[in-house]
C-alpha cells in the first residue's frame, strides 16, 4: 500500500517540479491529487505518463490524505496549511512561514534526519529556503569534520526562485531590449533584470540586510548548528534556473582542501567537478534538471586562519524546492508513516 498525496500549487514552477520527481523516484503514490487557485481550475499537469486536472484549492477536504507538499507562498499557506493537518494530512511546506517556529522542523535530509519525529507537534515540517538548502549540504560534512566559526557567502540567484513571474520578466525584458518600441519596465523585480544584476532579495530589514541574506543566517543555525555565524549577500542575476554561491568557510580546527573535496566527494547529495583548467567547474545551465548540489573551486583561504573557498552550484528548482520537499516526504515516509 502507498501513499495519498497532495500537491498544492501544481501549476507554479516548484508543483510542477514536484510532480516531475515524484514520477522519477517512484514515490509509492496510491492516489495524487493537484490543487492550486481557482483561477486555473481544470489546468492539466504532468505526472510521469499521466495528464492530472488541477482541483480548486479552497474547496478540497484533506480527509484521508497522508502528506500535502505545499508550494503556493505564505499568505494562502497561513490559510490552508492548518486546515491540512488538523484533518491529519501532514504538511510539507515551501514557503517562509513555519520555517522559524520552534515546534516545527526545518529539514534538509542529508544534514538533520533525526528532526522528521518532531513533526507531530503541529503536523507541519518546514522547507528551507533554496540558497540555504544547497548551502548546508556542502557545509555539514565540513562541519562535522572541522567545526565551522563562520560563513561568508554572496550568491547568485535565478529569476525562478520568484516563481513563475519571475521567469517572464527576465524572458519578456530581454526580447524588448532589442525592441526598443516594447518597453518592459521592472514589475517583479526592483530594477531591470535582463543584462543586470540586483544585490536585493525580499524586503529590507531594519539593520541593512535583506530578509533573504536573514534567512540563509537563521536556517543555517537551525538546521546544523546555532554556532555558526554567516554573513549573507543574496544578488538575483539573470539566469533562468540555478543559484550560485560563493562561499567562504572559517573552521576551528585546520582542513586541507585535498581532505575537503575528498569528505565532498563522499557526501551526499553532492557531486565534486573540480579540475583547475578551462571549464573544470560548473556553472547554472549544466545543474538544470539535476538532484545534485555541485561543489567547485574547493581552494584554500591563507588570508584567515583556517579558511576554505568553495563555489556551490544546484537547480533552485529541486534542492531548493521540490526535490527537498520529496526527500523529507521518503524520510517521513521511511521513518514514521511507513507505507509503500
Ligand atoms: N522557486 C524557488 O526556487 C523556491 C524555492 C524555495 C521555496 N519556494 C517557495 O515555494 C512556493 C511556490 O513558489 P513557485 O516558485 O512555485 O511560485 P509560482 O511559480 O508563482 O507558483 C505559485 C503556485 O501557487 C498557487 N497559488 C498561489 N496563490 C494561491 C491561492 N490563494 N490558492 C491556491 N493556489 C495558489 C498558484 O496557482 P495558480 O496557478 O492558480 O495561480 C501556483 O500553482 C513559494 O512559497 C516560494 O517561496 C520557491
Amino acid at each position: 500500500m502507498g501513499y495519498r498525496i497532495v500537491v498544492v500549487g501544481a501549476t507554479g514552477n516548484v508543483g510542477r517540479e514536484m510532480l516531475n520527481i515524484l514520477a522519477e523516484r517512484q514515490f509509492p503514490v496510491d492516489e495524487i491529487a493537484v490543487l492550486a487557485s481557482r483561477r486555473s481550475l481544470g489546468t492539466e499537469v504532468s505526472f510521469g505518463d499521466k495528464t492530472l486536472t488541477t482541483q480548486d484549492l479552497d474547496t478540497f477536504d484533506f480527509t484521508g490524505w497522508d502528506i500535502a507538499l505545499f508550494a503556493v507562498g505564505s499568505e494562502a499557506t497561513k490559510i490552508y496549511a492548518p486546515k491540512s493537518a488538523a484533518a491529519g494530512c501532514v504538511v510539507i511546506d515551501n514557503s517562509s512561514l513555519y520555517r522559524y517556529d520552534p515546534d516545527i522542523p526545518l529539514i534538509v535530509p542529508e544534514c538533520n534526519p533525526e528532526a522528521v519525529h518532531g513533526y507531530s507537534k503541529k503536523n507541519i515540517i518546514a522547507n528551507p529556503n533554496c540558497s540555504t538548502a544547497q548551502m548546508v549540504v556542502a557545509l555539514k560534512p565540513l562541519h562535522d569534520r572541522a567545526k565551522i566559526k563562520r560563513v561568508v557567502v554572496s550568491t547568485y540567484q535565478s529569476v525562478s526562485g520568484a516563481g513563475k513571474e519571475g521567469i517572464d520578466e527576465l524572458w519578456d525584458q530581454t526580447k524588448s531590449i532589442y525592441n526598443p518600441t516594447d518597453d518592459k519596465p521592472a514589475k517583479k523585480f526592483t530594477k531591470q533584470i535582463a543584462f543586470n544584476v540586483i544585490p536585493h532579495i525580499d524586503v529590507f530589514m531594519e539593520d541593512g540586510t535583506t530578509k533573504e541574506e536573514w534567512k540563509m543566517v537563521a536556517e543555517t543555525k537551525k538546521i546544523i548548528d546555532t554556532s555558526i555565524k554567516v554573513t549573507a549577500t543574496c544578488v538575483r542575476v539573470p539566469v533562468f534556473v540555478g543559484h550560485s554561491e560563493a562561499v567562504n568557510i572559517e573552521f576551528e580546527d585546520f582542513l586541507d582542501e585535498d581532505e575537503a573535496r575528498d569528505i565532498l566527494r563522499e557526501a551526499p547529495g553532492i557531486m565534486v567537478i573540480d579540475k583547475r583548467e578551462d571549464g573544470g567547474y560548473v556553472s547554472p545551465v549544466e545543474c538544470v534538471g539535476d538532484f545534485a548540489t555541485f561543489i567547485s573551486r574547493i581552494r584554500q583561504d591563507s588570508t584567515v586562519e583556517n579558511g576554505l573557498n568553495l563555489w556551490c552550484v544546484s537547480d533552485n528548482l529541486r534542492k531548493g524546492a521540490a526535490l527537498n520537499a520529496v526527500q523529507i516526504a521518503e524520510l517521513l515516509g521511511r521513518e514514521v508513516l511507513k507505507k509503500g
